[in-house]
Formats: C-alpha cells, sequence, structure tokens
C-alpha cells in the first residue's frame, strides 16, 4: 500500500477509535484544530508523563515549572519573535489561495528528487540483478542534469532564506516556473513576511497597549522563571527546568494533521550551564534525547540526528531529531545550543539582573542554556504512525492491531465476562475492581469475544482477560497477549503480578537508567 494511503487509514483510525477528532466538528471542523477524544487523551497523558518523569524524577537538579499562557508583550520583543517570527507568503491571484515561498520551493526541490528515484527504479527494472545503482547515479546523464537542477536549486534557496531575501525567494517561484496547484497558473503576488503569532487584548480597552499574545513557545515562560526558581530551589549550574503547556502559531500551510497544528503542546527543558561547558552538554543531551525516543522500541534505524548548517543568531548549536513518518524523515524534537541570548535579553529588556554567582569561582555571569524542545502531538503521531498495523492472519482474515508500546497504551488491561449471564459479568466486574487502582482497566461486554478482541487491537490494549464458566469453579481467567494473540490460563491473583510492570512508566523510565 502507498505510504500516502496509510497515512489516510491512521488519520481515520484515530477518528474512529476516539483518539483525535476534528475541532468543534459538528460546525465541519476548524483548520489545524484537534481534540483529543477518551483513547487519544490518556495516550497522550502517557507520552507526558513519561517525558516528565525522565526529566524530574530521573534528574536530581531538573525541577518542572507551570507558567501562564499570557506573559507581559514585552517578552515578546525582548526574544525576537515580534520582528522576526515571520514565514514568507505568496498568494496566487487566480486561486486566492496564499501558500508559503519556502514551501513551495521545496516542493520544487523534491519533484527533482522525485525525477532522480524515478530514472533509477526504471533502471533497477531494466538491468535486473545486474544493476549497479552506484555507477548508475553518478554516470546516468538524466540524473546528473536532475541533481545538476536540484543542487543549484537549494543553493539559491538557502542563500534567499538568509535575511530573507524576499524579492529573490519570488524570482526563484518564476524562475522554475512553480505554478498554483489548484489554479494551474503563475499568478503570484509578491512575497510578504507574516507574523506567525496570535494576539489578542487584555483587559477592557482595545487599545494597541493591551495587545498581547498567546505563547508561540513555553520556553520563554521557564527564561522569565529562572531567578525565582534559582533562587527559591537554591539550585546550583547545572541545572534545568522543565514545562510542559501549550503552544499557538497561526502556521498558514497546516499539512499532515497534527503535525503542524494551530495550536499545539510542548514539552520543553531549559538546562542552563556554566559558559564554556555548553557544547558538552549539548553532546549530553543529544545522546539522552535520543535514548528518551529509541527506549519506546520502535527501532533505531527509524530515527536519525539533524544537525543544522546555518544557525539561528542566537544558537552555537542546533539538531533536531527525526522520526521516519510515512511521508518521510521529519522533525519530532529540536535540541538547541541557545547560548546566553534569551537571559541576556530578558535583562535588557526587563532592566533586572539575570546573573548567576557561581560560589566555586566567585564569579558572577549569565548562564548559558541547552534547549530540548518537543511537540506532544508529533510525539503522538509518530507513535501512532509506529504502532497502527493491518495484520494478515492465518486463513485470510486481516486485523487491526495498535502495537503501542505497553506504557502508552490508553487502557491497558480489558476484562471480559465470556456472556452476559451465569454470574459471570459480576466476576469480571470482581476482577476489573482489583485491577483499576493499578492502572487503566476497561469492563466489556458487548458483542462476541471475537468482536471485543478486535476491538482491544484496534486501540492498543496490551492484555485482555475473560472470564468464563470454568472460573467460577478454579478462580482462572484466560489471559491474551495483544501482540501474538496467545491465550493463557492464569490465577487472577496472579494478574496484577504479571500485568502491573509491563504497562508502568517505570519499566520505560528503566531502560534510560540501563
Ligand atoms: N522553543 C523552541 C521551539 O519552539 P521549534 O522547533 O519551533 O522550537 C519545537 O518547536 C517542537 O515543537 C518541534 O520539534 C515540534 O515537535 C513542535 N512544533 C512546532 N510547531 C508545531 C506545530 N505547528 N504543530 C505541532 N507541533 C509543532
Amino acid at each position: 500500500m502507498a505510504q500516502e494511503d496509510v497515512f489516510k487509514k491512521i488519520v481515520s483510525h484515530c477518528k474512529e477509535y476516539g483518539f483525535v477528532f476534528p475541532s468543534s466538528d459538528i460546525y465541519d471542523g476548524l483548520a489545524a484544530v484537534y481534540d483529543y477524544g477518551q483513547n487519544g487523551v490518556e495516550l497522550k497523558n502517557n507520552i507526558k508523563e513519561y517525558w516528565w518523569k525522565s526529566m524530574v524524577l530521573l534528574h536530581e537538579n531538573i525541577v518542572g515549572i507551570d507558567s501562564a499562557i499570557f506573559m507581559h508583550p514585552t517578552i515578546w520583543k525582548a526574544s525576537g519573535h515580534v520582528d522576526a517570527f515571520n514565514d514568507p507568503l505568496i498568494d496566487n491571484r487566480d486561486s486566492k489561495k496564499r501558500y508559503r515561498a519556502d514551501n513551495l520551493i521545496e516542493d520544487q526541490i523534491a519533484k527533482y528528487e522525485e525525477k532522480i528515484e524515478k530514472e533509477v527504479a526504471k533502471a533497477r527494472k531494466r538491468f535486473g540483478d545486474s544493476f549497479d545503482e552506484a555507477k548508475f547515479r553518478e554516470t546516468n546523464s538524466r540524473v546528473l542534469e536532475h541533481q545538476q537542477k536540484r543542487d543549484a536549486l537549494h543553493e539559491r534557496y538557502t542563500a534567499a532564506m538568509q535575511g530573507p531575501d524576499l524579492e529573490a525567494l519570488k524570482q526563484i517561484i518564476l524562475d522554475e516556473g512553480i505554478v498554483d496547484p489548484i489554479s494551474g497558473t503563475k499568478n503570484w503576488t509578491d512575497v510578504r513576511q507574516f507574523n506567525l503569532m496570535f494576539s489578542t487584548e487584555m483587559g477592557s480597552l482595545s487599545d494597541a497597549t493591551n495587545k498581547i499574545y498567546l505563547r508561540p513557545e513555553t520556553a520563554q515562560g521557564i527564561f522569565v522563571n529562572y531567578l525565582n526558581v534559582q533562587k527559591t530551589g537554591r539550585m546550583k549550574l547545572p541545572f534545568g527546568i522543565a514545562q510542559i503547556g501549550k503552544a499557538f502559531r497561526n502556521e498558514i500551510v497546516a499539512r499532515q494533521f497534527i503535525f503542524r497544528m494551530r495550536e499545539f503542546e510542548q514539552m520543553e527543558m531549559q538546562f542552563f550551564v556554566k559558559p564554556g561547558t555548553e557544547m558538552e552538554w549539548f553532546g549530553k543531551w543529544k545522546e539522552l534525547r535520543m535514548k528518551w525516543h529509541q527506549a519506546l522500541g520502535f527501532g533505531a534505524e527509524n530515527y536519525r540526528f539533524h544537525d543544522h548548517e546555518k544557525l539561528a543568531h542566537y544558537a552555537n548549536a542546533a539538531t533536531d531529531i527525526e522520526f521516519r513518518m510515512p511521508f518521510g524523515f521529519k522533525e519530532v524534537e529540536g535540541i538547541h545550543s541557545r547560548t546566553d541570548f534569551d537571559l541576556s535579553q530578558h535583562e535588557k529588556f526587563s532592566g533586572r539582573s539575570i546573573k548567576y554567582f557561581d560560589p566555586e569561582t566567585n564569579e558572577s555571569y549569565t548562564p548559558y542554556d541547552i534547549e530540548t524542545s518537543i511537540g506532544v502531538d508529533r510525539m503522538f503521531l509518530s507513535i501512532m504512525c509506529h504502532s497502527y498495523e493491518e495484520e494478515q492472519l492465518e486463513g485470510g482474515e486481516t486485523r487491526v492491531v495498535l502495537r503501542l508500546p505497553a506504557a502508552l497504551a490508553p487502557v491497558k488491561c480489558a476484562v471480559m465476562p465470556l456472556v452476559k449471564k451465569d454470574g459471570l459479568p459480576e466476576k469480571a466486574r470482581e476482577v476489573v475492581n482489583e485491577l483499576k487502582f493499578h492502572f487503566n482497566t476497561h469492563y466489556e461486554e458487548k458483542d462476541s469475544i471475537g468482536k471485543r478482541y478486535r476491538r482491544q487491537d484496534a486501540i492498543g490494549t496490551p492484555y485482555c482477560v475473560t472470564v468464563d464458566h470454568d472460573t467460577l469453579k478454579d478462580n482462572k481467567v484466560t489471559l491474551r497477549f495483544r501482540d501474538t494473540m496467545a491465550q493463557e490460563r492464569v490465577d487472577i491473583s496472579a494478574l496484577l503480578d504479571i500485568i502491573e510492570d509491563k504497562v508502568s512508566i517505570a519499566s520505560l523510565l528503566k531502560k534510560l537508567q540501563a
């Protein structure tokens, strides 16, 4: 099945099984805004718990905060977001549609890539086993031509994005003959900058002085609380402050479901260090964060670092952790060495001294910062994409199974009476009442047992427990495992021990300490 079709299936699965709904669904939705349903919210909470505990439980020198979404408007001037948090936009006069100029050019670069891959695929088919792909790529004239066009475009594009040079971006669009996918025309306006922050007014007066912004990142809430936390917590460098919260960006091109949203959630940690030690910590956090991702067991081959060549003016190192989504490797997390930029800016704009007194050297200085920043929703999407499987069973049947890491699954155990009579429901409820204090346990009695198993497979429940007539005599139940569909007869009193450790967040956290 084409990856595009797989992705469509995942999106509809999310809706059908109560993971993610379009926001305001009965009003036909609100673009790039989504709601999490009864299963989605459990999965999301588990992701957040895994991250939070990995930061504040496993590190003695990391504490958490929860800062407000509304912040003093000068914060966004200091951080650079008022002046520079922009996307370059272009309109097509015929379709009246608005596009990100950088996306149009990136799509064009991708077209050259596709052309190269098509040539290679054709040749592979033609030459069969004797095909030398590396040589073909180096020597085939059509491949070389596409490569040369791709590289030239990439170079022009990278240069135009520095600044950025809006006229140069438009010229590239014209020179490449890029057409609007809807109208098919090249009737483009000039490229303009568009600020991504949402604004509103605070209080009863609607003049400019009351204009405030919805935060576009949670990080600034940490920077402006640096002094409060350092002093009240008597924190010594190096130390970190973690936060999970909503962020808002007026994304113009909202694509790929919950990959790019207008309201989303971030999990950010700022780690403050002594200047000069930041590269060492940057390397350490790269390693720790990759380990956090890989502990989920999705396979190391599905992750990669994408180190930034061109750095933002405040950063001296930056990398993304990318995950293989059905639409290619995509950024899930950013790790940035942000120097002392943010704290220095807030010192300048607030007029307050934000220095650290180092008792070891008797010096005062502005700490440097390593940031780890991950989107909850992107993490959610990567987990759904990797876990979704249409499994072919013996006898030609298929089942949809979500192979979620057990610790993240919304429901850990479903308890089912074989039939709705003969005292089996009562016995099943007894089992639920024992397990529900330890992990999310559901009672299920509707439909045939086979259908109930399938429903649980589809939401990723790792364990199903069936109560039958023998249970009333021997206190044993059938324990069914989601991944293998194997079944085992076990004593009711053994269930907690078998299941609890495997579904706990602690089981994931222990892998990080290994
Ligand atoms: N404080 C740094 C910062 O915000 P970013 O690269 O703009 O850096 C960090 O965002 C992470 O937030 C991204 O790696 C991504 O996972 C998530 N993110 C950013 N924009 C998003 C959007 N529009 N929708 C969903 N997630 C987003």
